[in-house]
């Protein structure tokens, strides 16, 4: 037989790296506490009766009601999505960054914003030609998707050193010396290390005096930091500029795959006419449509609050646990990096930082990510923000398991074994 499936898929995709999801490893099976992937502990953004079932318009005001067209399943999906965008402008037209207005023209929305990120390389680089700038520690994604479409990645990491700043000075020396740069993928804040890039750190790349790129900025956590963060308005004043957003975090949607890249009118046609006509199922589009409206926004609001008191009870109570180090980058997310430390010496630690997560996952059921072998990241663990009632098991269980690995409790690995578990936790994309 001629087939030859290794000389004849593509070699980028035959030497992909691979990859799970933070829940490849461990399930949800109803009683683990998953910490791993920077989801929204508190459910839904939308207003449920207490066992789940949506309000449907039952109140006054019918701005809560759900109506899923269930008979109307066979048609294909508005592929424009209008009302939607225009919704989502409504929420991002804060006039703090500019005082003109985004409109609908301004949008493409995908299957999570995951979607985005793929269209964009597809849209802006040729494979095997072009590349394109990450910073880590970064989302797993931009480097996955990179390669699927054969486009080379070019690393300017975030200043460790400086609560992970970017470094606009050293990206903009790298687009001058490569014209083969089509895009810089930054985020906002970041993924794993919750800071907020600065306005004028994206400024200064945008304003690049050679560079014909465009810069992307992804601002998945946004909700989670201060008011008026969003640059998402900015779109209308730079024509490079596109702003990646999701309702996967502060929404608690993320099981509808609802995502949207704000951009300029230009950037954002050449999104929608490259997609694939009916991206967004209908429910994704109604459920979202509802999450918009005033009552369920309040909702999202105080998930929001509680989420922000859970993440301030955790900064001060996790430093009080011994072989918890310190907090690394900022705390604008639904997450914090944090570090494990040698008793003794006080040094970060990969081995304890291993340890612990390998022992909170498989005896304790607290998911949590190991991120030790990120740039600027030794010894640290990536922690979403759970419930009250998980932050308080969460911490319980942290102080025990830290006991156990300074007890000498758990036996020492031997250092290829334990280069192999660091690289297996590592290489998950959430
Ligand atoms: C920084 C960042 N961007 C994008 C995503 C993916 O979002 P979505 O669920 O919209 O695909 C994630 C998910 O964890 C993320 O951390």
């Amino acid at each position: 037989m001629p087939f030859n499936i290794s000389t004849c898929a593509r070699p980028n995709i035959l030497a992909l790296e691979p990859y799970r999801c933070a829940r490849d490893d461990y399930k949800d099976n109803g009683t683990n506490i998953l910490l791993d992937a920077n989801e929204n502990a508190y459910g839904p953004g939308l207003d449920l009766s207490a066992d789940g079932k949506l309000i449907n318009g039952e109140s006054e005001s019918n701005d809560s009601k759900i109506t899923i067209d269930l008979l109307g399943l066979n048609r294909y999906p508005d592929p424009h999505q209008h009302e939607l965008k225009q919704l989502l402008c409504d929420l991002r037209n804060t006039h703090v960054h500019t005082q003109k207005s985004i409109t609908p023209e301004n949008l493409f929305v995908g299957v999570g914003s995951d979607e985005a990120i793929d269209a964009l390389l597809r849209a802006f680089c040729a494979p095997g030609v072009d590349k394109i700038i990450t910073c880590p520690p970064t989302y797993g994604m931009y480097a996955v998707s990179a390669q699927v479409n054969d486009v080379g990645i070019v690393k300017v990491p975030l200043d460790a050193s400086n609560d992970f700043a970017a470094q606009p000075d050293k990206i903009n020396a790298k687009l001058s010396e490569d014209s083969k740069i089509k895009m810089v993928y930054l985020c906002s804040p970041g993924n794993p290390t919750a800071s907020l890039v600065r306005k004028e750190d994206v400024r200064s790349i945008l304003e690049h005096p050679t560079w014909n790129g465009v810069v992307v900025l992804d601002e998945a956590y946004i909700d989670f930091a201060p008011e008026g963060s969003s640059l998402a308005e900015w779109v209308a004043e730079w024509p490079n500029l596109v702003v990646m957003q999701t309702l996967s975090k502060a929404f608690g949607l993320a099981g509808i795959r609802l995502g949207a890249a704000f951009a300029s009118p230009e950037i954002a046609g050449l999104l929608n006419n490259m997609k694939a006509p009916y991206n967004i199922p209908n429910p994704t589009s109604q459920l979202a449509i509802q999450a918009l409206q005033p009552r369920n926004l309040e909702v999202m609001y105080r998930h929001r609050e509680q989420i922000i008191s859970q993440r301030d009870r955790l900064l001060k109570e996790m430093p009080l646990i011994p072989g918890v180090g310190r907090f690394l980058g900022g705390q604008a997310s639904n997450f914090l990096l944090v570090e494990m430390v040698e008793k003794g010496t006080g040094k970060a630690s990969n081995e304890v930082a291993l340890q612990v997560y390998e022992r909170l996952a498989e005896t304790r059921g607290v998911v949590v990510r190991f991120r030790g072998k990120e740039p600027g990241c030794l010894g640290c663990l990536r922690v979403t923000v759970g419930t009250e009632k998980e932050v308080t098991r969460f911490l319980e269980e942290m102080r025990d398991v830290l006991d156990e690995v300074f007890a000498g409790k758990i036996s020492k690995l031997s250092k290829g074994v334990e280069e192999e578990r660091e690289r297996e936790a590592s290489g998950v994309v959430a």
